[in-house]
């Protein structure tokens, strides 16, 4: 369901904000930031890393669950994500790759998507992930 705020959220949303500004973005000049809430009440961010080659390049959304894992973080520890882009009015949100992962990481928690002028859409994860695949379906 779309519009469920979460408390702390403001605080997240002004964290994957701030996270924004330490993109490494120099072939696209988009930058990206994310924050992860975890249960416990911290906060975990991320930024996308670009490359030469391009194709090796890192979502913010991945760089900040990776850095919540390596920090001890685990499947049920999450609480919510936020992801601040840089298109404009519209609001940010994650590919593809990064709703996969998410979802096996953080299960349908809230996400608030951001831009750099200021446009905030909330959603659901289940909602960026219909119909998922994921370690249930493996028996
Ligand atoms: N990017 C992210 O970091 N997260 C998203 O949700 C969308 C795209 C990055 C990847 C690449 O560095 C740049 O944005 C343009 O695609």
């Amino acid at each position: 369901m779309s519009g469920t705020p979460l408390p702390g959220d403001d605080a997240l949303i002004a964290a994957a904000r701030e996270a924004r500004s330490r993109a490494y973005a120099p072939f696209s000049g988009f930058a990206v930031g994310a924050a992860l809430r975890l249960r416990d009440g911290s906060i975990v961010t991320g930024v996308n890393v670009e490359n030469a080659t391009y194709g090796l390049t890192m979502c913010a959304e991945r760089v900040a669950l990776f850095s919540a894992v390596a920090q001890g973080a685990r499947p049920g520890d999450f609480a919510g994500v936020a992801v601040a882009g840089s298109a404009g009015d519209r609001p940010t949100t994650p590919c593809g790759a990064c709703r996969q992962l998410l979802w096996e990481f953080c299960g349908d928690v809230p996400v608030a998507c951001v831009s750099d002028a200021g446009g905030e859409t909330r959603y659901r994860m289940s909602e960026l992930l219909p119909e998922p695949f994921d370690g249930s379906l493996l028996g």
